[in-house]
């Protein structure tokens, strides 16, 4: 990353680096991995170097890619010529050990082993860093949000899951990382649920009422409005009353909130959730506040004004002459919608929590309404994109093995607490089926149970593309010989147990580190150390993509590179009687510093390691 910022000529750490010359358009390969540009001139630095605010432009690639074609046009040269001039302009660095050209033009820039080596010891001395901030930015990371009295199903999961993994990693980076649970706890349903209340439990000012399954508490009130116009009626009356702040309503919408909280709690509790709830409900005043600034009747006449009355009296507005759909800021009846809510929550997230960075953690399915609610807030002059990066980061939906929708055999929403139930049990049979109980204690086993379960569900969610849909399957999620966290976590738990099995204490460690070489001689031992010094360029594409696959993937590299190197460079040797009669301190080192690497790339995804299992 330091080259990409200065250099004259841009590589990234891969075995080879291929500046490839075609047609005078250089595009740069990376390792095969990513695709960039060289940039020529020198003047620019590499066309990838992150821009200082973290902000990202689409358009930006590409029309410096074309500015460069033409410039390259203009030098009417052979590409191996032009491959020799920009060897000769490559100014010496201490991470490149050599650049050859070959073929018809190809650059080959070959990473430096001494340089690859200070990167593993400084892992090693000083712990894993990442590339420093330009800026430490607030961001807002609005994830989870399940909705109250409504079930929590396996979008709110994915969206748990997401959300969770790039808080860690933006904090992790030193952002100040505000995360929010937008929980659905507004709006008309609970004039149903209040007026349900109400009917059935009428004692429950003074006595809190015995709700203990809410979703069915949700389907009985649901029924009732959707058949007794009566009931229909009053539901609306307390719709108005709750949104006017009455006493009475608003102390039985807290219950019923209450009753959702505590499940969802239990669910973030056992997943290792960190989430602050800040609800649809938060902005009751605000909606009313923006509602008539921006579309009082009153002041129509007199300031530029982009809401309208439509055909059907509802007070919308079109953040974009090509959206699509409006967005609808109060309805016919006079009621606000999920938009007025977002609306007034982006207004408040940028003036008064001063965030720099808003992400929404949601399925792909809302993406139309985040574009066109960042277009409106743009309009309106709530939202400036220079100064806020507004990303959605949308998902695909959870399928079942058939391939459909994912629910229970009966067709029902499958029950998350159900869900973590079944994973554990599942774990646990794998576990037996290798006769860990048999070696672990109690307390480990049930350890290695939870990690299994609960880091199989996280790691088979994250490592997919976010924005495709994935098929759920437990079977493939706890198989140990893919890439799952089980295995993952068995590789782990191997590698901290050659240290303990080589009695190197953690402390000679450090100080081996100061002092022991480490030779990246032996091609494993190369491959392994090229993986583990790719940590911060991976963490950087994360942080523009908000793509945690990228990241898992790297994951899996770092465990099957290291099984290579294992299977194939002695660490220790042992006598015929077993006992150790070598040990090759450098490679323990690399060994330790594939563990510190590994450990980073788990905490940020949220797999928790455990000693034994
Ligand atoms: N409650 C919504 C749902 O269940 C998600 C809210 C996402 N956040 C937001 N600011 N709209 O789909």
């Amino acid at each position: 990353e330091e080259l990409w910022k200065n250099a004259t000529v841009c590589f990234k750490t891969g075995t080879r680096t291929r500046f490839k010359i075609r047609d005078y358009l250089i595009p740069v390969r990376v390792s095969g991995l990513s695709v960039s540009y060289l940039d020529v001139t020198g003047h620019n630095g590499g066309l990838q170097g992150s821009n200082s605010s973290g902000h990202q432009k689409k358009d930006k690639e590409p029309s410096m890619a074309s500015n460069i074609y033409e410039m390259i046009k203009s030098i009417k040269k052979p590409p191996r010529s032009v491959a020799e001039e920009i060897v000769q302009h490559v100014e010496s660095s201490d991470q490149v050990e050599k650049i050859e050209i070959a073929g018809p033009g190809f650059i080959n820039i070959f990473l430096s082993r001494h340089y690859a080596i200070g990167c593993l010891k400084d892992i090693l001395l000083s712990g894993v860093k990442l590339p420093s901030l330009e800026k430490r930015l607030r961001v807002v990371v609005d994830f989870s949000s399940p909705n109250v009295a409504k079930e929590m199903h396996v979008g709110h999961l994915r969206s748990t899951i997401i959300g969770e993994s790039l808080s860690r990693l933006l904090e992790f980076l030193g952002h100040d990382v505000v995360r929010v649970n937008h929980i659905g706890d507004w709006g008309t349903q609970f004039g149903m649920l209040i007026a349900h209340l109400q009917d059935k439990f009428p004692n429950y000012l003074k006595e809190s009422p015995p709700i203990n399954d809410l979703q069915e508490f949700y389907r009985e009130s649901k029924s009732r409005f959707d058949k007794d116009e009566d009931f229909k009626k009053r539901a609306y009356q307390c719709v108005v009353k709750l949104q006017n702040f009455e006493p009475d309503h608003t102390k039985a919408w807290k219950m019923i909130c209450n009753e959702s909280r505590k499940e969802f709690n239990k669910l973030y509790e056992r997943l290792d959730i960190t989430l602050t709830e800040k609800g649809e409900s938060y902005y009751q005043t605000r909606m009313v506040e923006l509602v008539k600034t921006y579309a009082d009747e009153e002041e129509l006449a007199y300031i530029p004004n982009f809401i309208e009355t439509d055909e059907n009296g509802r007070k919308v507005m079109y953040g974009h002459p090509n959206d699509p759909i409006p967005l609808i800021l109060v309805k016919s009846d006079g009621g606000y919608t999920y938009d007025t809510s977002d609306m007034a929550t982006i207004k408040y997230r940028v003036e008064e929590e001063k965030a720099d960075w808003i992400i929404y953690v949601t399925d792909a399915g809302q993406a139309m309404h985040f574009e066109i609610l960042q277009n409106c807030a743009k309009k309106i002059g709530i939202l400036d994109d220079t100064k806020v990066r507004v990303d959605h980061v949308g998902f695909g939906v959870v399928l079942g093995e058939d391939k459909k929708k994912f629910k229970t055999r009966s067709g029902e929403t499958i029950r998350l607490a159900d869900l973590l139930d079944e994973g554990l049990r599942r774990s646990l049979v794998k576990l037996k089926e290798k006769e860990r109980d048999k070696v672990l204690t109690p307390e480990e086993l049930q350890a290695a149970q939870e990690a299994v379960a609960y880091g199989c569900i996280k790691y088979a969610d994250l490592m997919h593309n976010r924005g495709n849909d994935y098929v759920f399957s437990f079977d493939k999620m706890l198989d140990d010989k893919g890439n799952t966290a089980v295995y993952l976590l068995y590789a782990y738990t191997r590698i901290r147990s050659i240290a303990r099995t080589a009695r190197v204490t953690p402390q000679q460690v450090q100080e081996a580190a100061a002092t022991v070489p480490i030779s990246l001689d032996h091609d494993k031992e190369w491959k392994l150390a090229k993986v583990l010094i790719r940590l911060p360029e991976v963490i950087t594409r994360v942080t523009k993509s908000l793509c945690l696959h990228q990241l898992c993937e790297l994951t899996y590299d770092i465990a099957t590179a290291f099984a290579e190197f294992y299977d194939n460079c002695y660490c220790l040797e042992k006598d015929s009687a077993g006992d150790i009669v070598k040990v090759n301190m450098g490679r323990i080192l690399l060994v330790e510093a594939t563990a510190c690497v590994l450990r980073k790339c788990f905490d940020i995804l949220g797999l928790k390691p455990v000693s034994r299992m």
